[in-house]
């Protein structure tokens, strides 16, 4: 693993217009359970509760559902040094931005200003009727399910459903960066959802260089990879960090 670790370190260090793709496992180590593989949430929770029709017609059962799953215990989460030393790259101007399929906030939390929220964020709710946005951490779930204060509308998680499309923004930006970049790192992603998963291959076909780094074997892994890294988000980028320090203060 070191000589990987030191291809990446030389490989972000040349690299004039890095980017990150993150997935779900960046923020295993905040302590939230990724969607496949062991522990993954769709093992317990059918995921038809994010099935835009499905959330409509089964209201209070998805809202349910969807509460456990993504408001109960997020607001005790806190980022870890995957998403801090990302945040730092940002600052010393070696990555240019995030593409992230996250909606936990934890890439904004520990201070990373240009993210890219390709599936939305979680910290916010829509009203289905009147648009109207609500942050929640203003929110405070009495009754399920929520109904918009403003208009009695329905309230939806403002985040992306199955059968939902990408915010068109979002998409507009997440392609832009994919095909300007000179070198992606996809950390935690598994590459099973489309179209998120296209980027990573945008980028390859634009000539950009692909580091991955996944405890696991991806999709990606060995098909559009430069250099593939095994190991977890924080072990993994705080080698990378060290080396890249002591190469700045050589
Ligand atoms: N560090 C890095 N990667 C990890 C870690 C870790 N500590 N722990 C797990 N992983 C990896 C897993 O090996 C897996 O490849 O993170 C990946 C998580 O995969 P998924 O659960 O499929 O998450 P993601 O790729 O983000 O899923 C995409 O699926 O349901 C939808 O909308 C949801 O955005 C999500 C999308």
């Amino acid at each position: 693993m070191t000589k990987q670790i030191e291809e990446a370190a030389k490989a972000i260090k040349n690299a004039s217009h890095a980017i990150a793709f993150t997935g779900a496992g960046i923020s295993a180590e905040s302590g939230i359970p990724p969607f496949r593989g062991k522990g993954g949430i769709w093992n317990t929770y059918d995921p038809i509760v994010l099935d835009l029709d499905y959330f409509f017609s089964h209201y209070t059962k998805s809202w349910k559902a969807i509460k456990s799953i993504f408001y109960d215990f997020l607001e005790d989460k806190h980022p870890n040094a995957a998403h801090i030393i990302l945040a730092e790259w940002e600052k010393q101007s070696i990555l240019k931005g995030i593409i992230t399929q996250n909606i936990d906030n934890l890439h904004q939390d520990a201070g990373s200003l240009n993210v890219i929220e390709f599936h939305g964020n979680a910290q916010r709710l829509i009203c289905a009727d009147c648009a109207h946005i609500f942050e929640v951490r203003d929110w405070v779930f009495t009754e399920l399910a929520p109904y918009c204060p403003n208009c009695g509308g329905r309230l939806k998680p403002d985040f992306v459903f199955f059968g939902e499309a990408i915010p068109e923004q979002a998409y507009r930006k997440a392609y832009e960066a994919s095909t300007t970049c000179d070198l992606m790192i996809i950390i935690g992603a598994s590459g099973e959802v489309s179209p998120a998963n296209k980027m990573p291959q945008i980028a390859k076909n634009n000539h950009s260089a692909i580091l991955e780094i996944n405890p696991d074997s991806t999709l990606y892994t060995n098909q559009i990879t430069t250099i593939s890294i095994k190991g977890s988000a924080s072990e993994v980028l705080s080698e990378i960090n060290r080396l890249l320090n002591i190469e700045a203060n050589k």
